[in-house]
């Protein structure tokens, strides 16, 4: 039984200010949060919608360190491009805030004060590598080296990107300080850990029992977690660019980004309104998170368990996440600059922020990765917003000018046609309501547009152009009809496409409808004079979208070109050293995610010689459902080694772009598996 609620807190993952937004941030999080909450504002509940910029963490000071400017030169600059470009697109938080605030500082500090407090962290002391000449603790990102597994030279002190493997700092050979150069010496650090553990039994009857109607992709990697058992994390850091250990002794140590950034939506609610606790910490509240797919163990696991840790607050009822937006065919990247960022479309597209919103939701990656490409963008637009929903308003408002100087005319007598279209108008309603609460926003936006395809539908069998000679009576009834439908369809759009719902009301010359007024059948009354109207939508010629398309050319060519250099020749080796190298092609048969990694995929592969597993890191380049039945290279024999208690029996060949991101060396035809590559 769904629980009744009196106000709703809707958070939205805040992004960090180390880059501008694109349209994956868009289509992930905040589209969707955006269409939850005007909905619920429209429908007079009370709600709060949450934002503002994620500014700490180890890659803003890399950035900082890289541009010669400081961490909080890097915020400031990110956090006003993004906030400016939320606004632009009518996004709209009731507060954009941020994490260097003083606010935030002291919200996230007496946080963690009171769980210190009550005991409910863990005190360890581990060994960190030093930099004794720049005199500080090396994060894992700072700290380079040659990777034992596969010997690449550059692996960082967390992970090495050649081979996938997740790595501790110590295991690196040659370690060596990203900041001076130097070699880094191990020394003593202490640190507070929040014992997950602790939470496990809890979080799983929460999760995996009462909430089994949280979205498959979001309950599944929950349960993974949960299956595998919880360790202590640690959250704090030896840093100097966050929020400072507030306890005796932890200089130079901060909250780990991932402690202090989910704090931030309290800290903003805090700031927005003096009663912040009704939203946090009332039974009656509804908490809702919006995240992309890589936040779901934070927002799920972590998150949750400090709010339980502090025992005052209340959990999310949901935590609506979405998976990934690819662009063109490619994972999209900010170092690669393969994206489509809001700041600039707002500027390349004026007028058209709702385009972006409706292709954005039609196409949201809910259930599965999604693929953005600019010609689905104009199609959509002119296939859908122009040729269906502004084709019908538009011929509504046309013909009541022309036949009755845009005055709304009265029913007569209803045929049963009429009596069924009226019918339907509530019953899309409901329809788009009932999505809205689940979270299918494509749904609902779908179901929206059914409408506008009902009154063009509807226009197109009752033809009053053609009965206008003959059956005025006739027209006045199918045109206050499709009023009506326009009416209803202007208060549906509000939650997708704000700046067209604003237009067409205006048109109409209303502004009071409610939520609940739509569906009724006089939702506009006769003799309401409405405005002169224009296109609600225009077309988007080929040429806007070619110069898109050109600018994501000069990208790739621009990848290609520059900021790579490719690696130095390796020494010469002798022809029949080379021909020790045993090079097959092979089938993929079947692939899985190897747990606890974010790399490993094993796979089960065809080598003609046999059948045999790997394990290959490329889980970030490919998922495992789409590989299964490719043919790749394979080094056959590479001595077995275990990886992550798999014996991996050989090495998938995969060719590293630019970006570290990896692709398959595959023949160019298919041919027989344990063909040998020379
Ligand atoms: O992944 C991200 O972009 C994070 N900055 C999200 C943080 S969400 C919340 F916890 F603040
Ligand atoms: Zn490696």
């Amino acid at each position: 039984m769904e629980k009744n609620f009196n106000r709703y807190l809707v958070t939205s993952a805040l992004p960090y200010a180390n880059g501008p937004v694109h349209i994956g941030h868009l289509a992930g999080v905040y589209i969707p949060s955006d269409i939850y909450t005007r909905y619920l504002r429209l429908k007079g509940e009370d709600v709060l919608s949450i934002c503002g910029s994620d500014e700490h963490g180890v890659p803003i000071t890399i950035k900082a360190k890289k541009e010669g400017v400081s961490p909080q030169d890097i915020v400031d600059k990110y956090h006003n491009i993004i906030k400016e470009a939320f606004k632009g697109l009518g996004i709209s938080f009731d507060i954009y805030s941020r994490t260097s605030s003083d606010i935030h500082k002291e919200t996230a500090s007496d946080f963690f004060k009171t769980l210190y407090d009550k005991g409910e962290f863990i005190e360890k002391t581990t060994q960190q590598f030093y930099d004794e000449e720049a005199k500080q603790f090396l994060a894992d990102r700072y700290i380079t080296g040659t990777c034992p597994h596969c010997k690449n030279d550059k692996a960082y002190g967390d992970q090495c990107e050649a081979c996938g493997t997740s790595l501790n700092a110590t295991d690196l050979i040659e370690a060596k300080s990203a900041i001076t150069g130097n070699k880094p010496v191990l020394k003593d650090t202490k640190h507070w850990f929040l014992p997950l553990d602790k939470h496990e039994a809890f979080l799983k009857e929460w999760i995996l029992e009462n909430h089994k109607e949280w979205k498959p992709n979001v309950y599944g990697q929950c349960k993974s977690w949960l299956d595998l058992g919880l360790q202590p994390r640690a959250v704090s850091r030896d840093l100097d660019w966050g929020v400072p250990v507030p306890v005796e002794g932890a200089d130079g140590k901060v909250l780990y980004v991932w402690f202090d950034a989910p704090i931030g939506y309290i800290s903003a609610t805090k700031e927005l309104t003096p009663n912040w606790e009704d939203y946090w910490k009332k039974d009656d509240t509804k908490l809702v998170h919006f995240i992309g797919k890589d936040n779901i163990v934070f927002h799920c696991i972590v998150f949750p368990s400090m709010l339980k840790a502090d025992g005052s607050y209340i959990l999310p009822e949901n935590v609506p996440a979405n998976e990934f937006l690819n662009l063109e065919n490619d994972k999209i990247s900010t170092s690669r600059n393969w994206a489509v960022w809001l700041h600039e479309y707002l500027e390349d597209f004026k007028g058209k922020e709702d385009v972006l919103r409706y292709v954005l939701c039609a196409n949201a990656p809910e259930t599965k990765d999604n693929d953005f490409t600019w010609r689905d963008f104009q199609a959509r637009n002119n296939n859908e917003l122009v040729a269906i929903l502004g084709n019908f308003v538009n011929r509504a408002l046309v013909l009541t000018h022309k036949y009755f100087n845009g005055v709304v005319p009265a029913k007569a007598e209803l045929t049963d046609y009429d009596k069924e279209v009226l019918a339907e108008i509530p019953v899309i309603k409901q329809k788009v309501e009932k999505n809205i609460e689940i979270y299918k926003f494509r749904e609902a936006l779908k179901e929206l547009m059914n409408l506008a395809r009902l009154g063009n539908k509807y226009l197109a069998d009752t033809e009053p152009w053609k009965l206008i000679k003959t059956d005025e009576e006739r027209v006045k009834t199918i045109l206050n009809i499709s009023l009506q439908i326009s009416a209803s369809l202007s208060v549906l759009m509000e939650p997708f496409i704000p700046f067209s719902a604003d237009k067409l009301k205006g048109f109409l010359n209303i502004s009071d409808i409610s939520w609940e007024n739509v569906g009724s059948s006089d939702i506009i009354a006769t003799g309401h004079q409405i405005n002169k109207a224009s296109l609600l939508f225009e077309k988007i010629d080929d040429k806007e979208i070619e110069v898109q398309l050109q600018k994501l050319e000069e990208t790739k060519k621009a990848n290609l070109a520059d900021n790579y250099t490719p690696a130095e020749q390796k020494e010469n080796v002798s022809f029949d050293d080379f021909m020790k190298m045993d090079i097959r092609t092979a089938t993929i048969l079947s692939a899985e995610k190897v747990a606890k990694t974010k790399k490993l995929l094993k796979l089960e592969v065809d080598t003609g010689v046999d059948k045999r597993t790997v394990v290959s890191g490329i889980a970030e380049y490919y998922k495992p459902e789409d590989i299964i039945g490719k043919q790749v290279s394979i080094l056959i024999n590479l001595e077995p080694r275990k990886i992550k208690g798999i014996e991996s029996q050989g090495m998938i060949l995969m060719a590293e772009d630019a970006d570290g991101t990896l692709q398959f060396i595959s023949p160019t035809n298919t041919i027989k598996n344990g063909s040998e590559i020379r």
